[in-house]
C-alpha cells in the first residue's frame, strides 16, 4: 500500500528521531560523513544500481497524492525539517560532496550532475551576494511533476532551497512559478509563510545561526520564461529573452550576482539524499543515472500518473506497472515521446527496449529530458501530432535568433501541407535541412527542441510522409483528431477499482 502504511513508517521514523538525543543526533551525523568517507565517488557509481519495484519505504515524494495534508505539521510527520540543522552543520563542501556522491543530475531535462553545477558557485564573496533561483516554470507540453511536489508536498522544497541554497552559499532562493499555477503558487505561499512563522526559514534559519529568505515569483506564462537565462531576464523585470552565455549565471545571474538555476525536483530531493545517504541514492538506476525520479506519463494508457520511481526502470514496466498499460494493450502503441515534447519520438521497437534513463534513451537518438512519457497507440497521425507541437516551438520562440524565429515557422508550414498531402516528396530532406540549421545555431536550446520532434518524425515515420503524399485522400481530419481524451466518456473505475482505494493509489504488483 503505497501512502497510509508508507507514510505512516517515515513518520515513525522522523518523529523516533526528532526525539532522540543529542549522542543520537551526532552518531547520525557521523553516519552521514561516514557514506561519503568510506565510498569514494567511483565506487558509488559504478555497479548496476537496482531498479524497477521500487519500494513505498524508498520513495522520496510521500504525499505525492495528496492523502495526507500538505502543512507543516503534516509535513514534519513525514519527516521533513528532520535534522536540518545538523545537515547544515556539516558544512557546504560536504553537502555539494554528497549530492555529487549520490550521482543526481539535474531533473530540469539537461540532466547535468547536480552537485558539479552546485560547485561552480563562488566559496568567496566578492561583495556581491549569492542567490538560488528555483525553476517552477514547468511549461514543457506533456510534464507535470513539479506542480505535485508545489501543491502536495511544498515543505519539501522549502527545505530543499535551504539546504541546497546553504550549499551554494546563497542569500536567499527566488522561486520562479509559472503564471498558470494559480493554485500551487498559493499552497507554496502559504508553506513559505508557515515555515518562516516556525523559524525554519528567516533569521537563523531551523536554528542552524544562518539567515535565509525563500521569494516566490509568479511568471506570466511564456515557456521561454523556463530557460534559465529568460528566467532571470522576467525574474529583473524585463521581457524572459535568453541572454548569450557566457557569462554563465554562476559568474553574472540574478541581478549581477551569482546565481544558480535549478529545477523544483532537483531541490525538493536533496534534503532526502542527504538524511538518507549518497550511497542510498546512487543504489538506483544504472550507473549514471542514479536515483528515484518522478515520471508524469500521458497519452493512451489506462491510466495517466504522476509517479516516483526508480531510475533506469523499463518503460514497458513503467506503463503497465503504474498506468495499467496501454489502453488497448501493448501491442497497440505505435510510438512514445519519453521525456517532453522537445525529445525525438521513439518508434514501437525501440519503446519494447527502452530503460527511462539518460543514457539508453539518448543511445535510442532520444532522451530522458522531463521524464513526461507522452504514450502514442496506432490511431495516432504522426505527422499531425509532430505539426501540433511545431506550432506550439514557433509560438513559443522569443524571435530573437533568425534560425528559430524562421525556422519554426517554416516546420509548422511544411507540416501542415504534408498532413494533408499537399507536398512534394523533395519537401522532406528539405524539412530536414531546416531542422539541422536550425539545431546549434541558436542562443538557447528552445531551438533545438523545436528541431528535434521534427527529426524523429523523419527518422521514423518517414514512410508515412511519403503514403500522405502518394494518397492524399487518405487524410481522414475527424478520425486522427485527438480530443482531449480518445473522445469517448472518460471511466477509470475498473483501473481504481484494481489498483486503488478512493484517494489511495497503489501500484499494480
Ligand atoms: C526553452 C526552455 C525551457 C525550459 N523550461 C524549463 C522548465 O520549465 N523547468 C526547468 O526546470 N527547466 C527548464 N529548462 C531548463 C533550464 O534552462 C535549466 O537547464 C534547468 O532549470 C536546470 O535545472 P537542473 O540543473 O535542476 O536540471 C528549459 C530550457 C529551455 C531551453
Ligand atoms: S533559440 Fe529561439 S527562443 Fe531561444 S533565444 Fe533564440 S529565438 Fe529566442
Amino acid at each position: 500500500m503505497f501512502a497510509s502504511a508508507a507514510v505512516r513508517r517515515v513518520a515513525t521514523a522522523g518523529r523516533a528521531a526528532g526525539s532522540s538525543s543529542s549522542a543520537a543526533v551526532s552518531s547520525s551525523r557521523s553516519a552521514m560523513m561516514s557514506s561519503a568517507a568510506v565510498k569514494g565517488r567511483a565506487d558509488l557509481l559504478a555497479g548496476v544500481g537496482a531498479y524497477g519495484g521500487l519500494t513505498d519505504q524508498d520513495r522520496i515524494f510521500t504525499n505525492l497524492y495528496g492523502e495526507q495534508d500538505w502543512r507543516l505539521s503534516d509535513a514534519q510527520k513525514r519527516g521533513d525539517y528532520h535534522m536540518t540543522k545538523d545537515i547544515m552543520w556539516m558544512g557546504p563542501d560536504w553537502i555539494v560532496q554528497e549530492i555529487k556522491d549520490s550521482g543526481l543530475r539535474g531533473r530540469g531535462g539537461a540532466g547535468f550532475p547536480s552537485g558539479l553545477k552546485w560547485s561552480f558557485m563562488p566559496k568567496e564573496s566578492d561583495g556581491r551576494p549569492s542567490f538560488l533561483v528555483v525553476n517552477a516554470d514547468e511549461s514543457e507540453p506533456g510534464t507535470c511533476k513539479d506542480r505535485e511536489i508545489m501543491r502536495k508536498d511544498p515543505h519539501k522544497l522549502i527545505e530543499g532551497c535551504l539546504i541546497a541554497g546553504y550549499a551554494m552559499r546563497a542569500r536567499a532562493a527566488y522561486i520562479y512559478i509559472r503564471g498558470e499555477y494559480f493554485n500551487e503558487a498559493v499552497v507554496l505561499d502559504e508553506a513559505i509563510h508557515e515555515a518562516y512563522a516556525a523559524g525554519l526559514i528567516g533569521r537563523n534559519a531551523c536554528g542552524s545561526g544562518y539567515d535565509f529568505d525563500v521569494y516566490l515569483h509568479r511568471g506570466a506564462g511564456a515557456y521561454i520564461c523556463g530557460e534559465e537565462t529568460a528566467l532571470i531576464e522576467s525574474l529583473e523585470g524585463r521581457q524572459g529573452k535568453p541572454r548569450l552565455k557566457p557569462p554563465f549565471p554562476a559568474g553574472v545571474g540574478l541581478f549581477g550576482c551569482p546565481s544558480t538555476v535549478t529545477n523544483v525536483e532537483t531541490v525538493a530531493v536533496a534534503p532526502t539524499i542527504l538524511r538518507r545517504g549518497a550511497s542510498w541514492f546512487a543504489g538506483f538506476g544504472n550507473p549514471n543515472n542514479r536515483g528515484t525520479k518522478l515520471f508524469a506519463i500521458s497519452g493512451h494508457v489506462k491510466n495517466p500518473i504522476v509517479v516516483e520511481e526508480s531510475m533506469s526502470i523499463p518503460l514497458r514496466e513503467l506503463i503497465e506497472k503504474h498506468c495499467g498499460g496501454m489502453r488497448n494493450g501493448w501491442d497497440t502503441l505505435r510510438a512514445c515521446i519519453p521525456g517532453g515534447s522537445s525529445v525525438p519520438v521513439l518508434n514501437k521497437t525501440q519503446c519494447d527496449e527502452a530503460l527511462m534513463e539518460f543514457d539508453d534513451l539518448r543511445s535510442k537518438g532520444s532522451g530522458l529530458g522531463t521524464a513526461a512519457v507522452t504514450m502514442f497507440d496506432n490511431s495516432v497521425d504522426m505527422i499531425g501530432a509532430i505539426r501540433r507541437l511545431s506550432h506550439f516551438y514557433k509560438h513559443e520562440s522569443c524571435g530573437q535568433c533568425t534560425p528559430c524565429r524562421e525556422g519554426t515557422s517554416w516546420l509548422e508550414d511544411i507540416l501542415i501541407r504534408m498532413e494533408k498531402g499537399d507536398a512534394d516528396k523533395r519537401e522532406i530532406p528539405m524539412l530536414e535541412e531546416i531542422s539541422r540549421q536550425i539545431e546549434g545555431h541558436t542562443i538557447c536550446a528552445l531551438g533545438d527542441a523545436a528541431a528535434w520532434p521534427v527529426q524523429g518524425l523523419l527518422r521514423h515515420f518517414r514512410k508515412d510522409i511519403e503514403d500522405r503524399i502518394d494518397d492524399p485522400k487518405s487524410f481522414d481530419p475527424e478520425k486522427v483528431f485527438q480530443y482531449a481524451w480518445s473522445g469517448d466518456p472518460f471511466d477509470n473505475k475498473e483501473w481504481v477499482e484494481k489498483n486503488g482505494d478512493d484517494l489511495t493509489y497503489k501500484a499494480a504488483a
